[in-house]
């Protein structure tokens, strides 16, 4: 037996200790984010701990761009040359995992949403969209699984409480198509698609809009079965 073989063998005396489960959960955060391989004992508790609930759809609705359009960047704010200064700047991030909390570096997340007179860039909503607003975002998410936008916080329209539809695709398959909710905002609980979903649904896609230095900012966390 090597000296360094003898030195991790258990002394005598001491028994192997039962994993608590705050510990072990701490050791599989910890561990999963350094990219450690996990001692044999903790594998059943790995195997359970990496399901991942996925993150609800919500249909698509009707205005999702017929033809994107030229401006797709990240950046809402600002079509072309010109720039929106109307309502509330927000910044949205997030992470894109698969059900393994593994990052779907490369995938696409797509955002789009009416102006703040409630207005969608779509021929559908008869072209009212204020064309300093691109209403339509892209980004592809990095290698750490994040992506971000620059938007605004959505405003109510007709009968719909403030929303911001998402869609996430890898290559050509689309994984995800979703809806974002603003959390606490009076008119979710009088909305038709909202009130449909279940509890844990709700928490899933209605986040807070916090304040930021320049105005809001909201993290939405999308897990996707790749
Ligand atoms: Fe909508």
């Amino acid at each position: 037996m090597s000296a360094g073989a003898r030195n991790s063998a258990p002394r005598a005396g001491f028994e192997t200790p039962m994993p608590n489960p705050i510990l072990l959960r701490r050791a599989l955060i910890l561990g999963t984010a350094a990219g450690l391989a996990a001692p044999a004992w903790l594998s059943p508790a790995i195997a359970q701990a990496r399901t991942l609930r996925r993150t609800p759809g919500q249909t698509e609705g009707p205005f999702y761009p017929v033809e994107i359009p030229a401006d797709n960047d990240a950046d809402l704010l600002r079509n072309g040359q010109a720039r929106y200064a109307k309502g509330q700047a927000v910044w949205l991030d997030g992470t894109v995992v698969d059900l393994d909390g593994k990052a779907l570096t490369g995938a696409t997340v797509e955002i789009w949403q009416c102006d703040v007179n409630g207005h969608y860039h779509h021929p559908g909503d008869g072209g009212k969209a204020d064309p300093a607003f691109q209403g339509f975002g892209r980004t592809v998410v990095d290698r750490d699984g994040r992506y971000r936008f620059r938007t605004i916080r959505p405003v109510q329209y007709s009968s719909r409480t403030p929303h911001i539809h998402v869609k996430v695709k890898l290559d050509t398959a689309e994984l995800l198509t979703t809806q974002l909710y603003v959390q606490g905002d009076p008119g979710n609980q009088r909305d038709f698609l909202w009130r449909r979903l279940n509890e844990a649904d709700r928490a899933a896609i209605t986040v807070p809009f916090g304040t930021a230095a320049d105005g809001l900012k909201a993290t939405f966390p999308i897990v996707v079965q790749a």
